[in-house]
């Protein structure tokens, strides 16, 4: 799967680097040529005779071999490869990459790397979220660099949440991915919205509705494995995308989506808006719990939110490809043509919930994808393939480069 693959393997000190063994023993079995590369403080955790070993190559960790005097050179190993992975990546080495603090070999080979570069963060919770790594971690995936997000569980320390390193087998299907994937929409800017919203009623209650996020998500997986760099603007969904090219943003209410979306949407090629947003949302949400003791009835006045996919196609400029869905009870493909209209987007991708499998939460889905002068039919398939399908239609209104 790997053969004839050239791979730089960076190991930071951090309790996870033992789970890097696993990962260098994939990578190895899949026929990659793999060069180590150990922070000072990694050697504390892992030694590096396993990792020569494993990798059947000596591991690099100085610039120099002290009782030869031979020099390691950064730069060759920047040019040598095809992919530079670094796994575990600290907080300290993060901020080191992100501010150009090249004080060791391999923070000094990423700096001379002209491969693309992927990092699998391991860091105790708090560290995770404090705003300084935050901000490192903005400013590495702003810079291209490629993430396998942490995954959250019960860490060394003892405590819960997210910071542990994501398990070696995720971290090569990223690889295989990232080696395996076509590349047809490379250089291409995807923004896709999926999922429900939230509008809060109170601290503890919302109106929303049963959107998954499946369909959503399964285009963000299908752009990005064409290449394509995706943003994907989140409402709550309770499922995961661990595809490096895509850049997860969570919203919970239209307003915060319509936010996220429309500062995505000036930079992208594509826009495709497969969420569920709530079309009103309480004109007052309470702070405290509404208490229901001697309220027989209650009305809740709702203002109107803003239509994100309408606000987006109004600000749409020469070339961007707009393509917005209609989930329809009946009349869709009239109301389909409707919205193609009102929001300025080049198709609409029509399901409607009187076809059993069809639409909300399911795993399939069967849709119409209507465009100005045409509209194509698709039987029942699992959404994966209706995402395929989207996207080969997508593809015919890109302008021709
Ligand atoms: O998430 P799943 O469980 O997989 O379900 C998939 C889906 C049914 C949610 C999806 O296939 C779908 O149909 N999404 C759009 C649902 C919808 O809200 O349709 P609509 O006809 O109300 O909206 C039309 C279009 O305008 C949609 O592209 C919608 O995202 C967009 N819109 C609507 C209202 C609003 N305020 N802002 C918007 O952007």
């Amino acid at each position: 799967m790997l053969q004839g693959k050239k791979i730089v393997l960076g190991i930071c000190g951090g309790i996870a680097a033992y789970k890097t063994v696993s990962l260098l023993r994939l990578l190895v079995k899949a026929g990659a040529e793999v060069q180590v590369v150990m922070t000072p403080a990694a050697k504390e955790f892992i030694t590096p005779v396993t990792l020569s070993s494993l990798s059947r190559k000596p591991v690099v960790s100085e610039f120099f071999t002290a009782n030869t005097g031979e020099w390691h050179s950064h730069v060759d190993l920047g040019l040598w490869a095809d992919l530079m992975v670094i796994a575990p990546a600290t907080a300290s080495t993060i901020g080191k990459m992100a501010n150009g603090i090249a004080d060791n070999m391999l923070v000094t080979t990423y700096l001379s790397a002209r491969e693309p570069v992927m990092i699998a963060p391991a860091m105790d919770f708090d560290m995770y979220l404090h705003p300084t790594t935050r901000r490192n971690l903005a400013t590495l995936q702003a810079d291209g660099v490629m993430m396998v997000e942490a995954e959250a569980g019960e860490l060394a320390s003892g405590l819960q949440g997210k910071g542990r390193m994501a398990e070696p087998e995720v971290i090569f299907d990223h690889i295989l991915h990232f080696f395996n994937d076509s590349k047809e929409l490379a250089g291409k800017k995807v923004l896709i919205t999926a999922g429900p919203t939230h509008e809060r009623l109170d601290p503890v209650r919302f109106i929303g509705n049963y959107s998954s996020g499946k369909m959503g998500y399964a285009l963000a997986e299908e752009f990005a494995s064409r290449g394509a760099e995706v943003t994907l603007v989140s409402g709550p969904v309770s499922i995961s995308t661990s595809h490096a090219g895509i850049k997860r943003v969570d919203v919970g209410s239209a307003l915060e989506m319509d936010a996220a979306a429309r500062s995505a949407f000036a930079d992208c090629d594509i826009a495709v808006f497969a969420a569920a947003v709530a079309d009103y949302r309480p004109a007052m949400a309470a702070d405290a719990k509404i208490k229901r003791e001697g309220v027989e009835t209650m009305d809740i006045r709702l203002v109107r939110n803003p239509d994100i996919a309408a606000g987006c196609g109004a600000l749409k400029r020469e070339g961007q490809v707009t393509v917005g869905f209609a989930l329809e009870t009946d009349d869709g493909v009239k109301a389909a043509k409707a919205k193609l209209r009102n929001k300025n987007l080049d198709m609409v991708v029509l399901n409607t919930l009187k076809d059993a499998g069809a639409g909300f939460a399911c795993d399939t889905n069967k849709v119409t994808i209507i465009s100005k002068n045409d509209a194509k039919s698709f039987p029942l398939k699992p959404k994966k393939e209706v995402a395929s399908d989207i996207v080969n239609e997508i593809l015919h209104c890109l302008p021709n480069e």
